[in-house]
């Protein structure tokens, strides 16, 4: 006699829906992107990251009606700045003219019931290639926070309606909320890259972006000094009890699939919603051994994006929400 046998929930599809656990629907889903000035340019492809590419305006505003259409209606958008654009402090960053900031005017304007995310950092726009300011050979953290403000009071302007800081710099949330108050953009939110780590998974974005860290001896090769060692989880907690005292409506995991545990640690201490960026790395992993025929993508990226959200994550960022939204479509 045997008292327990679990897989009779398990016995056909119907009984299958009636217990399953998590689920998963492209409104959980923010796709990213990245916006490219270059003249001429439509579509330049990321080789890294198959089936994307750097998009000029036009181009993403056909593939956000094209997404929206899916059932994706977030969005977080990331600047290609050309060199010549790029300084020491990011002045370009709040610019009248940057093109990154009239986009989401452009993108807001035509789609105003989407919800737009910007990145405050200074890599896109540091000619340094760090996310803080380079003095000394180090990262300043109090000398780039008004740096920061600056940039994300001009991405409110712009219309964005969360900004997300990726810096790791300290105080940074309560910098940016602050200024944000200050200057009434009171509504707009704060996405905080609260647990991001010194990963070795955000190689095609570097490319995409051309923003790795300048390999110069007066320079920081890496970004150890604020992003977090990979070993650590406790750090973690600590980061976000900051971040939720400092006004953040949001918490970030980054990456996702390697540090499913963090996302599950955040959730426990949270009361406002996890958001996990499945980075680019962790995508171009799966695309290459799909497109080598090695894993069935129909059912690995579900599965892949299911675990994200089954570990405690309310919120996933990530490349493939076109391919899940057409997936989960076909299911309906
Ligand atoms: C930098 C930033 C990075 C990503 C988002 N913002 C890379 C980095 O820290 O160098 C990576 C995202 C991805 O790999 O998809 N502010």
């Amino acid at each position: 006699m045997m008292l327990s046998r679990p897989r009779r929930n398990r016995r056909n599809a119907a009984v299958r829906g009636l217990v399953q656990e998590t689920h998963l629907t492209p409104a959980h889903l923010v796709l990213p992107l990245f916006l490219t000035a270059e003249p001429g340019v439509q579509r330049s492809e990321i080789a890294s990251l198959p089936g994307h590419a750097r998009l000029s305006l036009d181009a993403m505003l056909a593939e956000i009606e094209e997404s929206m259409a899916l059932g994706i209606r977030s969005f977080v958008v990331f600047p290609a700045v050309p060199d010549t654009l790029k300084d020491k402090v990011a002045t370009y960053s709040y610019d009248p003219a940057n093109f990154y900031l009239r986009a989401a005017r452009a993108i807001k304007q035509r789609f105003p019931e989407c919800w737009l995310i910007s990145d405050v950092a200074m890599d896109p726009y540091n000619i340094d290639g760090h996310d803080g300011l380079v003095g000394q050979g180090r990262i300043l953290n109090d000398e780039t926070l008004p740096i920061l403000g600056r940039m994300g009071v001009a991405q409110a302007e712009a219309g964005f309606d969360m900004l997300g800081p990726s810096d790791m710099m300290d105080g940074r949330v309560e910098y940016l909320r602050e200024a944000l108050d200050d200057a009434g953009f009171t509504e707009t939110g704060i996405l905080s890259y609260t647990a991001k780590y010194a990963s070795a998974f955000y190689g095609p974005f570097r490319a995409a972006l051309d923003s790795a860290p300048r390999t110069d001896a007066d320079i920081p090769a890496d970004k150890k000094t604020y992003q977090m060692d990979p070993a650590n989880a406790r750090e973690a907690i600590r980061e976000a009890a900051l971040d939720l005292a400092e006004g953040a409506d949001m918490l970030m995991v980054k990456p996702a699939l390697n540090y499913l545990d963090i996302i599950y640690r955040l959730k426990e201490v949270s009361d406002v919603p996890i958001a996990a960026y499945h980075v680019s790395g962790e995508c171009a992993m799966l695309l290459a051994a799909c497109r080598n025929g090695w894993l069935d993508y129909e059912r690995a990226m579900p599965e892949t994006l299911t675990s994200i959200r089954r570990a405690g994550a309310d919120v996933i960022l990530t490349y493939l929400a076109k391919d899940f939204a057409r997936w989960y479509a076909a299911r309906q």
